[in-house]
């Protein structure tokens, strides 16, 4: 179905999002056909441009980073205006007003209206405000959806405190939180894989399941987002998003329907089920660590304190790694093992269930595991291992493997996270965006740990392009396990 007619205006329309993923997603949608018969994409910050100068900067950035059809990218930037405006004065807001009711004259975007927060999350709480006391809320004439990029939040209390102001002038169906990790199409098979296939679900359970580790590595280090990044954190950046929502696609039961309500329903009662973190959790399962500089094959790799925007004795950590429970019938006791860092060998994303031995190893003590790696990024798929007899004589058990790649398919048109959840946007489906009591529920739970990492001892240093601190590599070791080793069949590795 193509999405109705619609106007989008993105706040924060100079910066670096705005041209790094969303005009790029708007371009493809549009090359794709996917987009709505009529638009209008009305950018808006402080600085001063013409639609013509707005529409030059935009095919720049576009031409350097995509394969473009010059044909369409001019029919594309006749969608495309910008309107110069101080987001923290409502009095100007009536410049916005009029300027959507142009658009609307001129695309027939029948009020249909997001508004994408895409600016510094100061702002968060007060455009909402703005768009109120002018009536820009207003759904009489047209739906109007607000997206709101992560951070959603610093801490509890802010999320609290910001989701109140929000909702003071939007309620809840009109807000769209985006976790990019949701728009990946790997990060939603999770529920087709699981919940399609009569295969798995019997075993996807404490009595089969042995632990599950979950991986988001970065070779990259912070760029240019230092200054962002040095208040943030890896905690805040990754792990309370984008991680703990794989996480919770792992642990989550069957939804009654394929609906925003029924998987969202599914997906808070796990993550609120997460068992809370005691001050011995906090000591003995979790890791923070951060980068120091290195050699890499002759490359020099600054160090986290090294780079732009980044306090000299900054205690941000780059790396956390844990250990967690889900506390419920289907998990209790599997442990769940997460991390993330960056600057780490490699740019890797997976989940592994690691699958109980056979109750008595009859051919020998060397018995192979039994594994499931899910590919969430790069070269998206799965992999199977398990074992089989060595050819030859005896009964010697070697392991296996079977593999399937998303890019064997042979009509791969992959939408980037970003494509897939602008158009749900437009779509009215809020499936894959995150609904306030699971932002709710994993601010909770990280609360502690955001307390925790204020304590400058709690920090371990590695070497950038390592797998994180040998605190990290005990933790598993502890418990006579290991972190998998996720490189092996990777042609990419970056180090
Ligand atoms: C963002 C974080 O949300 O996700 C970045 O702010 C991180 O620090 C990025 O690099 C990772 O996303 P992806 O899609 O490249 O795994």
């Amino acid at each position: 179905v193509q999405p109705e007619n619609n106007a989008i205006v993105i706040f924060g329309a100079s910066g670096d999002l705005t041209h790094r993923k969303l005009i790029p997603a708007f371009y493809h949608l549009y090359a794709n056909g996917l987009l709505p018969e009529d638009f209008a994409i009305l950018g808006v910050s402080r600085t001063e441009y013409s639609d013509q100068d707005f529409r030059e900067k935009l095919k720049i950035s576009l031409t350097e980073t995509e394969k473009v059809n010059e044909e369409t990218l001019i029919k594309f930037c006749e969608h495309l205006y910008y309107q110069a405006l101080n987001t923290s004065e409502v009095a100007e807001y009536a410049l916005l007003k009029q300027r959507l009711g142009d658009l609307n004259d001129k695309h027939h975007t029948q009020g249909n209206t997001i508004y994408y927060l895409a600016t510094p999350p100061s702002l968060y709480g007060v455009i909402p405000e703005c768009l109120g006391a002018h009536g820009l809320n207003d759904e009489t004439h047209g739906w109007k959806n607000l997206i709101v990029e992560k951070p959603f939040g610093y801490d509890l209390a802010s999320a609290n405190e910001l989701d109140e102001r929000i909702h003071a002038h939007f309620k809840e169906q009109q807000i769209y939180r985006i976790d990019h990790y949701l728009g990946k199409e790997t990060v939603q098979n999770l529920l087709v894989f699981r919940f399609a296939n009569g295969m798995f679900e019997p075993l996807w359970n404490r009595n089969f399941i042995e632990y599950v580790e979950i991986t988001a590595a970065e070779s990259l280090g912070v760029e240019e987002r230092g200054g962002y990044y040095d208040g943030a954190g890896a905690v805040r950046d990754m792990f309370q998003n984008h991680l703990l929502q794989v996480l919770a696609m792992v642990g989550m039961e069957s939804p009654a329907a394929i609906n925003a309500d029924s998987i969202r329903d599914e997906v808070v009662k796990v993550m609120q089920s997460f068992q809370p973190l005691s001050d011995k959790d906090l000591e003995k399962n979790l890791v923070l660590g951060q980068y120091t500089d290195s050699t890499v094959r002759g490359d020099h790799l600054p160090g986290y304190r090294e780079e732009h925007g980044v306090a000299d004795d900054s205690r941000t950590e780059t790396y956390v790694g844990m250990k967690m429970f889900i506390q419920n019938w289907r998990w209790n006791g599997v442990p769940f093992y997460v991390r993330t860092g960056k600057r780490l060998p490699t740019r890797v994303t997976e989940v592994v269930i690691h699958f109980k031995k056979t109750p008595h190893p009859v051919f020998g003590t060397n018995a192979p595991e039994n594994k499931l790696i899910i590919r969430i990024q790069p070269d998206e798929g799965i992999l199977m291992s398990f074992g089989l007899k060595k050819p030859g004589a005896g009964f010697e058990a070697e392991e296996v493997s079977m593999d399937f790649h998303y890019g064997d398919l042979e009509e791969t048109n992959m939408l980037t996270a970003y494509e897939r959840l602008l158009l749900d946007c437009m779509k009215g489906d809020a499936t894959l965006f995150a609904r306030t009591d699971a932002v709710k529920a994993c601010w909770k739970f990280v609360q502690p740990i955001l307390e925790y990492k204020e304590n400058p001892d709690h920090l371990f240093g590695y070497a950038a392009g390592t797998w994180g601190p040998k605190e990290a590599d005990e933790l598993l070791q502890g418990d006579e396990r290991n972190w998998r080793f996720p490189c092996k069949n990777l042609t990419n590795t970056d180090y």
